[in-house]
């Protein structure tokens, strides 16, 4: 028998949903950087709509969204992020939001339901300044001084200047009351094909690959690019595209079965057509859940710019720019979501790792926590043509809710906060 899942509103979730398409719509998605005026904007939709979930709202002072709840019994922290990716999709982040404040709508005004759903916009999930600044921080893991140092990494933006902008200077940073929750429970869109290529309906996360970033640099000389003879040129371009194809080459014979890597970005400098490049840039990821494979291959990253260093014409640095450790989903929390997909979506689930980073991984690291996602369009996200079905997003809200009703009558929670 579904689990009062006949209390959602699927309507509603839609309307919402595409409420938030509309602050910041590009073509069919959003364009809704960290602290862009669209974000902010969104944040505010968002403390509008939590009083209608018995909710008191407030943006933190690194511009978190949470609504916490005086009702008393077990609570469960739910949600995700508002901003996007550059010209990206629209459900990358909302979704979460929306499916939470749903929960709450629902499950804070029944007085059968034991206990509160509380919701977090947690911000710049897409790391424009950083990497999960908004979760980071409710977990105490952000300090001053980073924010100082925090720059947007399209237009250069500082931190403090977008704070400021945006009104949130000064505020106080929220940081979990620990024991206060539960758990955490997010839910995403998946982001990959596996579970439209399996006709089904809901991803019970397991784990949540770490991420690791790299800044490779390259130096060579610059010079003239019509009166230098190949043979004499030190090209820091050529030197980063062989270096590339080379980790192509090596890597596979290294890595996991799930391992990904990616050139995000390259830099020439000074990158005009007359000139040979003298040095050159290039922000390079791994992702793995496992960190032992992760360690593998940054040794073999950084043997081969040694490799290639040695050999000339040019030298390779590596530098680590970031590190993210692999999170493992809450067991009881998976199978909360499984048994909510066996009543509300006929048991069309599968669990399935995250390839993709996540505020829940962060939140792991305090706290029971877990992810569910629902399909994506042909597997597309970080483009704006990124989409779900509308009768997808509304399973994926009915599974949503009714695992959080059976995680706050589950928790054993006596009831006294
Ligand atoms: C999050 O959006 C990621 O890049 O995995
Ligand atoms: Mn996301
Ligand atoms: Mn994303």
């Amino acid at each position: 028998m579904p689990d009062h899942h006949s209390h959602v509103d699927g309507a509603r979730v839609l309307a919402d949903l595409h409420a938030l398409r509309a602050i910041g719509a590009y073509k069919t998605g959003v364009h809704k950087p960290t602290f862009s005026e669209p974000h902010i904007r969104s944040l505010h939709w968002l403390t509008e709509r939590l009083p209608e979930a018995g909710l008191t709202a407030e943006i933190d002072g690194i511009g978190n969204v949470l609504g916490t709840s005086s009702k008393p019994g077990p609570k469960l922290l739910a949600g995700s992020h508002l901003e996007s990716q550059n010209y990206a999709g629209w459900l990358d982040g909302p979704l979460g939001v929306i499916y939470a404040l749903e929960a709450a709508r629902v499950i804070n005004a029944d007085p059968a339901a034991p206990g509160a759903i509380e919701v977090a916009a947690w911000c710049d999930e897409e790391g424009h300044f950083g990497s999960f600044l908004g979760s980071r921080s409710y977990i105490g893991g952000v300090t001053e001084a980073d924010i100082d140092a925090a720059r947007d990494r399209t237009g250069g933006r500082a931190m403090r200047d977008a704070l400021r902008e945006a009104g949130l200077a000064g505020r106080t940073r929220a940081v979990c009351e620990r024991g206060r929750h539960i758990g955490y429970l997010e839910a995403h869109i998946e982001q990959g094909q596996t579970l439209e290529d399996s006709g089904l309906k809901i991803g019970v996360v397991t784990s949540i690959v770490g991420i690791w970033q790299y800044r490779i640099t390259f130096t060579g000389e610059q010079n003239h690019a019509g009166t230098t003879r190949m043979a004499d040129r030190k090209d820091a371009g050529l030197a980063l595209a062989r270096f590339c194809v080379a980790i192509d080459d090596r890597f596979p014979a290294h890595c996991g079965p799930r391992t990904v890597w990616t050139n995000g970005r390259i830099a020439l400098d000074p990158g005009a057509p007359s000139i040979i490049p003298g040095s050159a840039e290039m922000l390079f990821q791994i992702r793995d859940d496992d960190p032992a494979v992760i360690a593998r291959l940054e040794g073999l990253l950084r043997s081969m710019a040694v490799e290639v260093s040695a050999h000339g014409p040019c030298t390779v640095g590596v530098e680590c720019i970031r590190t993210g450790a692999p999170a493992i989903m809450d067991a009881s929390f998976q199978s909360a979501i499984e048994a909510a997909s066996t009543a509300v979506a006929c048991g069309k689930s599968i669990r399935m790792p995250s390839g993709a980073g996540h505020d829940a991984q962060v939140l792991a690291t305090v706290m029971p926590a877990a992810m569910l996602f629902v399909p994506s369009i042909g597997g597309i996200s970080h483009h704006w043509t990124e989409n779900t079905e509308e009768a997808d997003i509304v399973t994926g809200a009915e599974v949503y809710v009714d695992a959080c009703r059976r995680l706050l009558r589950g928790s054993g929670h006596d009831g006294s906060r």
